[in-house]
């Protein structure tokens, strides 16, 4: 069984249906406020988790009732939260979700209690990243953190795995620790610099990576796929075309499912990337990050082996 360490978010959602993202200045009506379980880390967590992978989470809640509420969420799926601190001086992590009638998304969010995952966090969970095939984390907890536990997992022989979302420049020390980075277009201009329109530029952005130590880059491109580069392959992987209501939780649920069938020597990349690309197709079309995220048994039912 692959075996994941995720470090990262844990948020509670508050989603408000709205006809299109408001122009500044401007006030409009919402259709309906719904809440739903999420966070980039705990939807990639239980996006592993629910392909089978066996999950350890390294992150922070308050000492709330989101906080309570997450932690039962995360544990029913099994995963161990043996590593999720509770912070009685910050609240739970928060998200305010903007929905709009074609399923796009605009998202602010609260850091609270995953701003302050601090890196003696990562070093008291050296055992549970010394035993996972890979460790993935994002940018919504702080990147000191990130560079702590990717040395320890480099330490072990561990493939680590950056989500650089939400979108910012980051330093060359942790491009360096990094073995598959999964940017989006404007996370990986985030980083680069360089502007990611056609192939050539994409296999520029690639180069960069790879110039820097990494040793895959997925830039993922919504209902135009993934564009991946490893080695001296390099390619596309087509997205499966479905009606999306709300997109929340597509890219966390792609890194998720991908890890939890990728192979450590990322032999079988492209098939990776291709299941990753059926689970996220799914979650699109349900509402909610978490709730919407499918298990293998979902997948494999609507796609077949
Ligand atoms: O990637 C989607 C997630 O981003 C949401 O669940 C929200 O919590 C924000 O972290
Ligand atoms: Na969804």
């Amino acid at each position: 069984m692959t075996e994941i360490t995720v470090l990262g978010s844990i948020n509670v959602d508050n989603t408000y249906a709205i006809p299109r993202i408001p122009l500044p200045g401007e006030t409009i009506h919402v259709d309906g406020i719904s809440s739903a379980a999420g966070g980039k880390g705990a939807n990639q967590a239980v996006a592993a988790q629910r392909s089978g992978a066996q999950v350890h989470f390294i992150g922070s809640v308050g000492d709330d009732r989101n906080g309570e509420l997450m932690r039962q969420t995360m544990e029913k799926e099994g995963i161990d939260l043996t590593h999720v601190t509770i912070n009685e001086m910050v609240e739970t992590g928060s998200a305010k979700i903007l929905l709009d009638e074609k399923g796009q998304n605009s998202i602010l969010v609260y850091a609270g209690a995953n701003g302050v995952v601090n890196p003696e966090q990562a070093l008291v969970a050296e055992d549970v990243i010394a035993k996972s095939d890979y460790i993935i984390a994002q940018f919504e907890t702080p990147i000191v953190t990130t560079i702590e536990a990717f040395k320890i997992a480099k330490k072990h022989g561990v493939v680590t795995i950056l989500n650089p979302a939400p979108a910012q420049k980051i330093s060359d020390e942790l491009l360096a620790l990094t073995d598959i980075i999964t940017p989006n277009e404007i996370e990986s201009s985030a980083i680069t610099g360089l502007k990611v329109e056609t192939e050539a530029d994409m296999k520029q952005n690639a180069a960069y990576f790879t110039a820097k130590g990494v040793k895959a880059t997925l830039i993922t491109l919504g209902e135009k796929g993934v564009y991946y580069a490893c080695g001296r392959e390099e390619g596309f992987v087509k997205a499966y075309k479905v009606k999306a209501v709300d997109t929340t939780g597509a890219g966390d649920t792609f890194i998720g499912a991908l890890s939890s069938v990728l192979k450590p020597d990322l032999s079988n990349l492209k098939a990776a990337i291709d299941y990753g690309q059926r689970a996220s197709s799914i979650t699109v079309q349900g509402k909610g990050a978490m709730p919407s995220i499918p298990t293998k048994a979902k997948i494999t039912a609507v796609y077949g082996k």
